[in-house]
């Protein structure tokens, strides 16, 4: 699970990260209220689980409580690639000296920890990453001996934090394993770490991905999962025990098996190059058995992002037949239209593998205006990509 920064922030402060005081705020009126306790000027920050917020007009310091109301307005309601800004963090303007960056996480494919440092933080961390790799520290961290100050030490030397802040970041960095390790975390990442211009060291900004793995050992980590409307559509997918996750891009994608599902991403997302760099919308596997009912609960969750512009349903027929998944896209476009629901977004369809001439001519027959069907994958990939582009 992904958290917010203000829950990212909760848990830094448990763990005695150093914070800025701060309020959540979901109208404009409680950001006024929020900065008047605050004490006037405010960094207003929209609260969504993606990065490049600042970049996109997301965070904006508030000279005091009438001009907080005023940022709030504006970034409230706002569309941050493709997540409505519910929630803004009110948060007491910090004097910033310098920026750093940390991040602790799981590496996978060397099968350790990870520290990633450097005295380059900042906004543009992934262009520092690109031109100046040297100025990336990248450490790993044996997860049974983790961050203890001499370690900590050695990661803020080789990241070449300045020497006057090398002590007090390396007691930051202590305290932000912890939160790694005590929170079952995969991902723990401040961007930036900063120091304000009275020397203090501060998590600006937090970043955390709990292991839903280890949900059990920590019965309190329930509260912060979503039930906002932003979110709404993964819940509701949940709730019909589909396996989705949204993403930020315009092609939204329904395939069986999550391998496929995979791929799939991975075709739209290189089809999309030569389209406007349009990009997979979300990922949804109906598994197995792609009844009507299940085809029509991942249609109706995918229809109602706003985000999506087109469909591509990509499916390899295996127990499943594509004559009966085909006769389950038939079906759920009429269960939605009786729903009252049009379905006006283009779907691409690719079927393959059991059954699926029969399943193809079940499609061609009901000659729905809004489907369209492609034999392969990378067509219909490219077929997708370009309908959304157009539109
Ligand atoms: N409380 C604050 N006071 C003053 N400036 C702030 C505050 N919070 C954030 N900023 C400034 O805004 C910038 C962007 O904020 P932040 O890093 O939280 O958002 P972001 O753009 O989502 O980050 P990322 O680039 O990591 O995705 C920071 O680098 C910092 O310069
Ligand atoms: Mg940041």
């Amino acid at each position: 699970m992904d958290l917010y920064e203000h829950q990212a922030k909760q848990l830094f402060a448990e763990h005695g990260v150093p914070v800025g005081r701060r309020q959540l705020a979901a109208t404009p009126q409680q950001a006024r209220l929020s900065a008047e306790h605050l004490g006037g000027r405010v960094a207003i920050k929209a609260q969504v689980k993606t990065g490049g917020r600042g970049k996109a007009g997301g965070v904006k310091v508030a000279s005091g409580p009438a001009d907080a109301e005023d940022k709030a307005r504006q970034i409230l309601g706002m569309d941050i690639k493709g997540h409505t800004v519910h929630t803004v963090l009110v948060e007491e303007a910090t004097a910033i000296a310098e920026e750093y960056y940390v991040s602790f996480l799981l590496d996978r494919a060397n099968r350790t920890f990870l520290c990633i440092a450097s005295a380059e933080g900042g906004v543009d961390i992934e262009q520092v990453a690109e031109s100046d790799p040297d100025a990336v520290a990248k450490i790993p961290v044996n997860p049974l001996t983790g961050v203890d100050r001499a370690k900590a030490l050695e990661i803020v030397t080789a990241a070449r934090f300045p020497e006057d802040v090398r002590d007090a970041s390396a007691d930051v960095l202590v305290k932000l394993w912890e939160v790694f390790v005590g929170e079952d975390a995969t991902l723990v990442e401040v961007n930036p770490l900063v120091k304000t211009a009275s020397g203090e060291i501060v998590a600006l900004d937090g970043k955390v991905t709990l292991d839903d793995n280890a949900a059990e050992r920590h019965p309190q980590h329930a509260g912060f999962a979503d039930t906002a409307a932003g979110d709404a559509l993964e819940a509701r997918a949940k709730e019909k025990g589909l396996n989705y996750v949204k993403l930020d891009g315009e092609v939204g994608v329904i395939g069986n098996g999550a391998g496929l599902v995979m791929s799939t991403l991975d075709v739209v997302a290189y089809a999309g190059e030569g389209f406007n760099g349009v990009k997979p919308a979300n990922f949804l596997d109906i598994g197995g058995g792609a009844s009507a009912e299940v085809m029509a609960n991942g249609l109706d969750i995918i229809l109602g992002d706003p985000a999506v512009k087109s469909v591509f349903v990509n499916v390899f027929g295996g127990i499943t037949a594509c004559d009966a998944v085909a006769n389950g896209i038939v079906q759920a476009l009429e269960l939605l239209e009786s729903r009252g629901e049009s379905v006006d977004k283009p779907l691409v369809v690719r079927l393959d593998g059991n059954n699926a001439e029969l399943g193809r001519s079940i499609l061609t027959e009901r000659a729905h205006a809004a489907v369209q069907q492609v034999d392969t994958m990378d067509g219909a990939a490219a077929r997708a990509a370009e309908l959304a582009a157009a539109r």
